[in-house]
Formats: C-alpha cells, structure tokens, sequence
C-alpha cells in the first residue's frame, strides 16, 4: 500500500525527516506516535503528496511519486487531520460537507444529486450522527465535527484512511465513543497518528515510533510496545501495561 525508501526532508537548514523507510501492507493498521516536532505531520503530508521529499521515494498503491497522477491516488485516501477542519467553512451544512468528499473539496460548488445524498445520509446514520445533516458545520460539538470529517473522508470508499489525532479535544465519553467507530471502520488501509497510547485500539497491528525526524522502532505493536522504546521516545520513565487489549501507560518522574 505504501512503500517508502530512504525519505528525508530538509527544510532550510534543518533536518525534519531523515532516512526513512516504512512499509505499509493492505491490512494493516498503523499507530503512529512521537514527541511534538518529531515529524509525524510532515511524513503524512508526504504520503498526500502535499510536500516532496528532498531524498528519497515514495510508492503509495505502486505508484511511484513523480512519475502518477497525484490527484487520482488522492482520491482513494482518506484523511481526517485538525488543520484541514479549520480551514471548512463553518456556514456550510453537514450533509454537504460529506458530499463535498467526493472531490475532496472544501466545499460544494453544485446541487448534489440524489445518489450522493443518499450515500452521506447512509454513512452519517452509521455513525448516529443523521440527525445534524441539516446543522451547520460550526454549530455542532467537537466530537460530532470529528465523526462528520470521517464520514465526509469515508464519501469514496478510500483504500487508505489516515486520522491525524482525530480524538484531540474530545471528553472521555466522546472519545470512546469515537475509537468505537474507528475500531469498526472497514477500511484496508488505516494510519492513526496520537499522543494517547491508550487510543492505540485493539484492531490496530502496527506501530511507527518517530523521534527527531527518524524512525525509532517499527513493527507489530507488541514489539514496539515496550517500557525501553517508550521511554526513549518520550524521554520519561514509562511503565507499560495492558488492559481489554489497549495499552495504557504510567509515567514516572521526570
Ligand atoms: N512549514 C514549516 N516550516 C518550517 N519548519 C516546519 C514546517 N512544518 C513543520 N516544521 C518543523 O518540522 C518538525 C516536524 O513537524 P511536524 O508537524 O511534522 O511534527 P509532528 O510530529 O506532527 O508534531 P505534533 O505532535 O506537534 O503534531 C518540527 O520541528 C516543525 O517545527
Ligand atoms: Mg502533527
């Protein structure tokens, strides 16, 4: 699904990634996780095809980047990130807002047609959320933006979703409520980007564990998962454990 090979990225003169390699297989189900800065955002916006790498290539349904139609892969992947639900305008109403999936656009530029209601109203009632169709986007909670950014982000059937922390801001019960929902999603492809290793659900297999731009372990959860390679990442003493198939974690002193 996707196959990265010696990626790095420069920006002036800071290094923000440096010589990664990351392969994502169809079914699989990837966490990633990492300090602030260290570079999760800018690997996503590398997989979108919103950034290039300065070295480096990037496979993404074999399709090699540079040499395909980046709008067209576009189109098979989901994505759910804060920094796109800021820039929706707010005045917009929700079904339209899941219709607009479809181009993955901002907004609406034509009257749906009935087909394209009917699916938004179907994906919107699976996620309970039918009743805000006719809200306006600025009108409705945290929680319920999170669940209609999936839906409009599910409009195409994508092969790949990726969640960039879709839970942030959301209360207990609205974030259980929402890892529902993405435990349940059917999707071959998923990339779940926190800072909650908590959220990391049952369903998912993987994990990348970023720090400083590089890859600091990645593999099957339970491997990567351990007291030694979270407290490097996140540089406290962490101890691990593991409860209903989540891991949660105890952090010690600084
Ligand atoms: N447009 C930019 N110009 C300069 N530096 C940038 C730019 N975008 C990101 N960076 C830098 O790249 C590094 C990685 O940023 P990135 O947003 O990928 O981190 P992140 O792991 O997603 O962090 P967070 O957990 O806070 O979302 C940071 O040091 C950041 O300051
Ligand atoms: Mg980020």
């Amino acid at each position: 699904m996707i196959k990265i090979q010696n990626l790095s990225y420069r920006r002036d003169e800071l290094m923000i990634l440096d010589g990664i390699n990351w392969h994502v297989n169809t079914g699989e189900k990837w966490a990633v996780i990492g300090l602030n800065g260290s570079g999760k955002t800018t690997l996503l916006n590398m997989i979108t095809g919103y950034l290039w790498p300065t070295r480096g290539s990037i496979d993404v349904f074999g399709h090699r980047y540079g040499e395909c139609d980046i709008r067209e892969i576009r189109k098979s992947i989901g994505w759910v990130s804060s920094s796109f639900s800021e820039q929706l305008p707010g005045n917009q109403k929700v079904i339209d807002i899941v219709i607009s999936g479809k181009t993955a656009g901002m907004r609406l530029f034509e009257e749906p047609n009935p087909d394209d209601i009917r699916r938004a109203e179907d994906i919107l009632r699976s996620f309970d959320c039918l009743d805000l169709s006719d809200k306006r986007y600025h009108q409705i909670s945290q929680g319920e933006k999170q669940k209609v950014l999936i839906s409009r982000a599910l409009f195409n059937e994508p092969r790949l979703m990726i969640l960039d922390e879709p839970c942030s801001g959301l209360d207990l019960y609205a974030r259980e409520s929402l890892l529902q929902y993405v435990e349940s999603l059917d999707v071959p492809g998923l990339i779940y980007v926190t800072h909650h290793i908590e959220e990391i659900l049952p369903s998912f297999t993987h994990v990348l564990m970023m720090k400083d731009g590089q890859i600091l372990a990645a593999g099957k959860k339970e491997e990567v998962l351990t007291d030694e390679h979270l407290t490097e990442a996140y540089q406290v003493p962490i101890n691990l454990t593991w409860s209903q198939n989540r891991p949660w974690v105890q952090v010690g002193a600084l």
